[in-house]
């Protein structure tokens, strides 16, 4: 929890310094992130936070200092500071990652504890900005900052305190008072639409699946629309291929993709970007039970198609397969991402650091990879060719759920890719990114992240 006052305060400071400058205290060196602090007469204090590194201070380093500021404070009792813009900034986005790092710092997870819960208290952080630019970084950084909150919070928010239709509403209330239309298509309206795959997937639950689509005009005049579409499995258990318990447990996080491009609409449309954008959200939990989906199953897409359900755990290419094509058929955008908590096999790849891309038109790789080195997320490109696409050839049916026994990542893309028919297609597989066990960087925490809502927001701005 924090407050912004955009004033000076001489009590509390922090200097970022890698060591060199002549008033720093010969106890610190300036290594990066090393922090020193410095008591001075009348109850004053200096922080100093080491900025010296062998790599660039670009996004994430930009964020970690501000995260580690404001924790190191924390850790000494101090709730209320100021934070100029310091010198190591090495290009215009810099203040901004910085203060955003900092917000990101003063805000604690939400969990249950009823008994040992720490009572949350209130950083205050006096900025000074002088100039409009600045004023709309620490701007820009506060939305940010609530939407990667609210989509760390649904993401981490167990399958029994969130169900399909929760996830729905609770982006919808969002998406509404920022002015979006919304729409919750409830199970009966997905099954008067046919959308036999979303439908397959949450037959499982008592819980049944929806799919909330979230409609943004920042430029009515234009017919171009930009389609995000988010994987939305509040609890993937596998279904009858059921996973091992231990790969269970973050499960409740399979909706990454989903919170992100919820995160990411609200901060486009309080922005007032002049772009269109839809999102499509479809919701469902993958569960065991008498009328679960089992391998074998033939489902019916809302395209059309008939898919071969070979495993029962490669469930979020099928729910993202309706809500693309719901996207191109009924939303008419002219670009699609899609982003998903996808496969396993991202993460043997790329780990928790990249998140695995893969794009049919090199505009929307272009943007991206400018998205990302704004937001400082790391994102790689993945091949893929046309022989790929026989990994996920079916026998009896117009394609299977499952590639081969490689390149897992590439084959889950390109089912989804089938989906996006003639519309420019990009993808990204953030297994990986969107959880930690244990946090990367210093402002993130453990379990989800909120990656993806600044990198949308950034690529959509692109356009
Ligand atoms: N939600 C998982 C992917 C995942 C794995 C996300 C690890 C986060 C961390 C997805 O639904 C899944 O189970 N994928 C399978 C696909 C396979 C059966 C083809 C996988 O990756 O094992
Ligand atoms: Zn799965
Ligand atoms: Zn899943």
């Amino acid at each position: 929890m924090y407050r912004i006052e955009k004033d000076t305060y001489e009590k509390y400071k922090v200097i970022f310094s890698d060591g060199a400058d002549v008033q720093v205290p010969e106890y610190f060196k300036g290594e990066y992130l090393e922090t020193f602090f410095m008591p001075e007469q009348d109850g004053q204090g200096i922080l100093y936070v080491g900025t010296k590194a062998k790599f660039p201070l670009l996004a994430q380093e930009m964020k970690e200092l501000g995260a580690k500021t404001v924790k190191t404070f924390a850790k000494l009792g101090i709730r209320e500071f100021m934070v100029e813009e310091p010198t190591v900034c090495e290009n215009e986005e810099a203040f901004g990652h910085l203060i955003l790092g900092c917000l990101l710092g003063a805000s604690q997870m939400v969990d249950y504890k009823e008994r040992t819960r720490k009572e949350e208290k209130e950083m205050v952080l006096h900025l000074c900005a002088d100039g409009v630019e600045k004023e709309e970084k620490i701007e820009e950084a506060d939305l940010l900052c609530q939407q990667i909150l609210f989509a760390r919070r649904l993401t981490n928010q167990p399958a029994n305190l969130l169900r399909p239709m929760d996830f729905a509403q609770e982006v919808c209330k969002e998406a509404e008072e920022r002015g979006m239309e919304t729409q919750i298509l409830d199970v009966e309206a997905l099954e008067k639409m046919g959308m036999g795959a979303l439908l397959g997937v949450g037959k499982g639950s008592q819980y049944p699946p929806c799919m909330a689509v979230l409609t943004y005009k920042g430029n009515p005049e234009s017919t171009d629309v930009t389609g995000l579409v988010g994987k939305g499995i509040t609890m993937d258990t596998g279904g009858y291929c059921l996973k091992q318990r231990s790969s269970m447990m973050g499960m409740m996080g399979d909706m990454g993709g989903g919170a992100a491009v919820a995160g990411a609409m609200c901060v486009i449309a309080e922005k007032k970007l002049p772009v269109n954008v839809t999102a499509v959200i479809p919701m469902a939990e993958n569960r065991v039970s008498g009328g679960a989906f089992v391998p074998g199953d033939i489902l019916r897409s809302y395209a059309g198609d008939t898919i071969e359900v070979q495993n029962t755990d490669a469930e979020g290419r099928l729910i993202l397969a309706d809500a693309v094509s719901y996207a191109v058929r009924d939303c008419h955008v002219t670009r699609v991402l899609d982003i998903a908590t996808l496969t396993g096999a991202v993460v043997s790849m790329l780990g928790h650091l990249y998140t695995g891309v893969i794009c049919d038109e090199e505009q929307l790789w272009e943007k991206m990879k400018t998205a990302a080195e704004k937001s400082g997320d790391r994102c790689w490109l993945l091949p893929f060719g046309r022989e790929n696409e026989q990994m996920i050839e079916s026998h009896v049916a117009d394609i299977k759920n499952m590639g081969g026994s490689t390149c897992g990542t590439i084959s889950a893309g390109l089912f989804i890719r089938h989906f996006a028919e003639q519309v420019p297609w990009i993808h990204l597989d953030i297994a990986g990114t969107a959880w930690n066990d244990e946090p990367i960087y210093e402002f993130q925490e453990k379990m989800a992240t909120g990656v993806g809502v600044e990198l949308l927001y950034r690529w959509v701005k692109e356009f």
